[in-house]
């Protein structure tokens, strides 16, 4: 097996030790020859690189492993880009939860007004390491988690139709590992599943095991009760505005009984409940950075102080293990099952051919080659239709700096109440977002 040379993009995330850790682990089903990390915010990166550098001598001392701020040293020579930039920081998240919830409006990173203003600085920072990688490594696959993946994949779509990009989500995969314990399994992977939707916007339609046993009922049976709310190890889903969603699903569920929901489809069926449960003044973005973020950056420290990492771990979970898998299958043409956003192309019969979905797809060495869907029923469309015009016009308002289809998104966003609440939330926005966002005429 022909060893991998991997960048991580965003490499002063808090997911990356994550990855890094996971990386190490896996060597058996997927060989590397070399870690390098890239960020554009050289004292973010630094303490994240130290620490994976003692981390992966520990681990791994074959692996070669760098970290740096430069573009052509980060993106020359490798084979994987795995991306998870956020262009503003938690700073910025910050205001794109607060400012739409001062107006009593969902405060949300990728759905709602936040969502949009997210994907407004996203897009431009996502083509940059896009474009690098194509300019260094032109037969290089980037695989993106950068959010909002929607918007993102949409942009992409649009103004690189031919990049080896390939958008990703781990929040199906989240939940997939709560169907497993839901049913007492070992593992997700012991399931097969049909799904479709926009990402943070989709339905499982079947949940079988591998010799084809309907599972659905079984899960639908709990999730009329409790909604997705079983006790989880996993480090992010612990916290409380999390298990709050994993119990709402219950509720999302109410609505189409024959299938099992997303849970971010919650800010778009239940705004009214999501605002008022929300306290404007402290928003997940502040539970993140007063957790996650300060984890992670502790952690890092005290393996550097400590020139070890004994003692210490990161947490990585499903997060790591899809992008690891994926990556995988692109390199060993595994034909994984794998729920990627892709170009609908008619999987999804009676919906726009250009939108980006989330569906199952077949992974291998050309990359995804997605199922196809058949028909959706009529509340499904309805709804998909809605939001793939929001993505749509938002990545059509930064294309021509429109302020008049940038106001359109945000008003036809189902958690949006009005045009002049838009506008508002709009006006706010823009002066939130000066220097990231193009000039809008
Ligand atoms: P973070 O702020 O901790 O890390 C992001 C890093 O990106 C920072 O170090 C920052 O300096 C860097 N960065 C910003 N702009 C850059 C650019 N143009 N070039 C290079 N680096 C740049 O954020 P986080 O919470 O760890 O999340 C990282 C990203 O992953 C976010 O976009 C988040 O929404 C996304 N995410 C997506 C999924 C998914 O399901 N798709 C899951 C988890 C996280
Ligand atoms: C899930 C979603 C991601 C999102 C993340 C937010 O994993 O799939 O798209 O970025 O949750 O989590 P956070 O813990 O930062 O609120
Ligand atoms: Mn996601």
């Amino acid at each position: 097996m022909k060893k991998q040379k991997i960048l991580i993009a965003g490499g002063g995330s808090t997911y990356t030790p994550g990855i890094v850790a996971m990386l190490a682990d896996n060597i058996d089903r997927f060989p590397i020859e070399e870690i390098k990390l890239y960020d554009d915010l050289a004292e973010r990166q630094e303490p994240i690189g130290a620490a994976c550098e003692i981390l992966l001598r520990e681990k791994n001392s074959d692996i070669k492993f760098s970290y740096t701020t430069d573009p052509e040293e980060a993106f020359t020579n490798i084979d994987f880009c795995m991306a998870h930039i956020r262009v503003g920081l938690y700073a910025m998240r910050e205001k794109d939860e607060k400012i739409p919830l001062k107006y009593g409006v969902v405060g949300q990173e990728t759905c709602g007004p936040g969502g949009i203003a997210y994907g407004m600085r996203s897009i431009p920072g996502v083509l940059e390491i896009l474009d690098y990688m194509e300019k260094y490594s032109p037969n290089a696959w980037m695989l993106n988690y950068s959010n909002p993946a929607a918007i993102v994949a949409e942009a992409t779509r649009r103004l690189r139709p031919n990049s080896k990009i390939i958008n990703i989500c781990d929040m199906p995969i989240a939940i997939e590992n709560i169907f497993a314990d839901i049913l007492g399994l070992e593992s997700r992977k012991e399931l097969t599943v049909r799904y479709y939707g926009l990402n943070h916007f989709g339905w499982w339609t079947s949940v079988t095991d591998k010799s084809g046993h309907d599972l659905l009922p079984q899960l639908q049976r709990f999730v009329a009760k409790d909604g997705y709310a079983f006790e989880t190890e996993d480090f992010q889903h612990k916290h409380p505005s999390w298990k709050a969603t994993f119990k709402k699903a219950k509720d999302i569920y109410a609505l189409d009984p024959t299938t099992l929901p997303n849970t971010y489809l919650k800010y778009y069926l239940y705004p009214d409940y999501e605002v008022a449960n929300s306290n404007p003044d402290f928003t997940r973005a502040n539970e993140v950075m007063e957790t996650r973020e300060k984890e992670v950056f502790e952690i890092a420290h005290k393996i550097i102080d400590n020139g070890t990492a004994e003692g210490t771990s990161f947490h990585a979970g499903a997060h790591a293990t899809f992008i690891i898998d994926l990556a995988c299958a692109i390199a060993f043409n595994t034909k994984e099952r794998m729920l990627l956003i892709v170009p609908n192309n008619g999987a999804i019969d009676n919906f726009d051919s250009e939108a980006m979905v989330e569906i199952p797809c077949l992974v291998g060495n050309d990359g995804p080659e997605p199922l196809s869907i058949g028909s959706i029923p009529t509340f499904q469309k309805g709804l998909m239709e809605q939001q793939v015009a929001v993505e749509k016009l938002v990545v059509e308002a930064y294309i021509e700096e429109s302020y008049q289809k940038l106001w359109q998104a945000i008003t036809l966003s189902k958690t949006v109440p009005s045009a002049s609440v838009a506008k508002t939330i709009l006006d706010d926005l823009i002066e939130a977002n000066k220097t990231f966002w193009p000039q809008l005429k």
